[in-house]
């Protein structure tokens, strides 16, 4: 096993490691000579894709967090109607499918009982049934009308990480392709995507880079009890996710939240002390979330804010700044997520956590 880890202490924090390769291979191996989206395993034609009003996105855990991108991605680039949901619930109600409907399932293994049950369900109702797997030839790949593959490479520890940014890649890519197929993007912004894009695996590579900032940081913070993620728009979906990953393996309460929402319920337990970590990447959205971060400041919260590289105005709210590299708002996630997982690594570890086996986790879920 030590062989396996490659001189990492852990499989998570070699994994994290492997994320500017798994982003590179999940992006060149769709992308022909002239950077066109080609992708193999999806048959959808432009008469197919016409007739598709509507798109559900179901999952579990980290996949149904890179989902919440997808939807975001679907509907900016491509205009179609998305709803995104985990797939325990998703499979006991009775959600509007038809055969107008895409289903897009999504899974690091395609083993999970609920995404794979969901799936059957919106097949018998006639949906066209596309699935992000990464594992090749697994139930939920054999039961595609279309896959397309995550290039991730095995994922061993619980806590997913390559799986979610390839995942990503793949949510991009797909909507990417579907706006050029329908014609809802023109040539000028899908090259400004795809050029961004394939910027990824260096940017990323530089955050790891600066892994040491992020050590430090959990170093000081691992004996935080409960902690806080907020972020607003594509923010609060990296917000779940990191706040997963923190709680997963190391065992710590957290929630994530719509910094929006704050002031509806869990600004009460912000208090002296709390850490809260607090996603700014967003241009639009800035302004708002540097009063949020002033508010649960002002209630004598810790806050470690993550912004992108330039945006100092952070630094006058915020006790700690993370930067990541500048990159096209509708892209951040990609970037955003990385120190979140460096965080929850280092803090896990400073706690003397099981990283690799948390304890009542599984890799992959096949049971109810
Ligand atoms: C388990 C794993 C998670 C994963 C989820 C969905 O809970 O511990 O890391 O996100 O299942 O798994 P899947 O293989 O469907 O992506």
């Amino acid at each position: 096993e030590a062989a396996e880890k490659e001189g990492y202490a852990h499989f998570m924090m070699k994994e994290i490691n492997e994320q500017p390769r798994g982003v590179y291979e999940t992006l060149h191996r769709r992308l022909d000579k002239e950077d066109n989206i080609v992708l193999d395993g999806i048959k959808i034609t432009k008469e197919d894709l016409d007739k598709i009003n509507k798109v559900y996105i179901v999952a579990c855990g980290t996949a149904y967090h890179a989902g919440l991108v997808g939807k975001y991605a679907i509907e900016k680039f491509a205009k179609i109607p998305v709803d995104v949901e985990v797939a325990s619930e998703f499979r006991y109600r009775d959600p509007f499918v038809d055969e107008n409907t895409l289903f897009i399932a999504v899974s690091q293994s395609g083993e999970t009982l609920d995404t794979l049950a969901a799936l059957r369900e919106a097949k018998r109702k006639g949906a066209r049934i596309l699935s992000v797997v990464n594992v090749v030839g697994s139930s939920v790949a054999r039961e595609s009308d279309d896959v397309f593959y995550t290039w991730a490479g095995p994922e061993i520890a619980v806590a997913s990480t390559k799986a979610y940014t390839t995942q990503l890649i793949s949510m991009y890519l797909l909507s990417l392709h579907m706006a050029m197929t329908k014609g809802t993007l023109t040539e000028e912004q899908y090259k400004a995507y795809i050029k961004e894009l394939k910027e990824m695996p260096d940017k990323i590579q530089a955050i790891l880079d600066d892994h040491e900032t992020i050590q430090q940081l959990a170093d000081e913070q691992f004996n935080n009890e409960n902690v806080f993620y907020i972020g607003r728009g594509l923010d609060v979906t990296v917000a779940y996710e990191g706040s997963l990953k923190l709680k997963e393996i190391s065992y710590i309460h957290s929630e994530a939240i719509a910094a929006g929402e704050l002031k509806h319920g869990t600004i009460a337990l912000i208090e002296e002390g709390r850490l809260v970590v607090a996603l700014a990447t967003q241009d639009k959205l800035y302004d708002k979330m540097l009063s949020n971060i002033q508010e649960v400041r002002a209630r004598g919260a810790y806050v470690i804010g993550v912004a992108k590289k330039g945006n100092k105005e952070i630094e006058k709210s915020a006790d700690k700044v993370i930067y990541i590299p500048d990159t096209l708002d509708e892209l951040t996630p990609i970037l955003s997520v990385i120190p979140l997982q460096i965080l929850a690594y280092y803090i896990a570890v400073a706690r003397g956590c099981d990283v690799d086996k948390p304890k009542n986790l599984a890799k992959s879920v096949t049971v109810e």
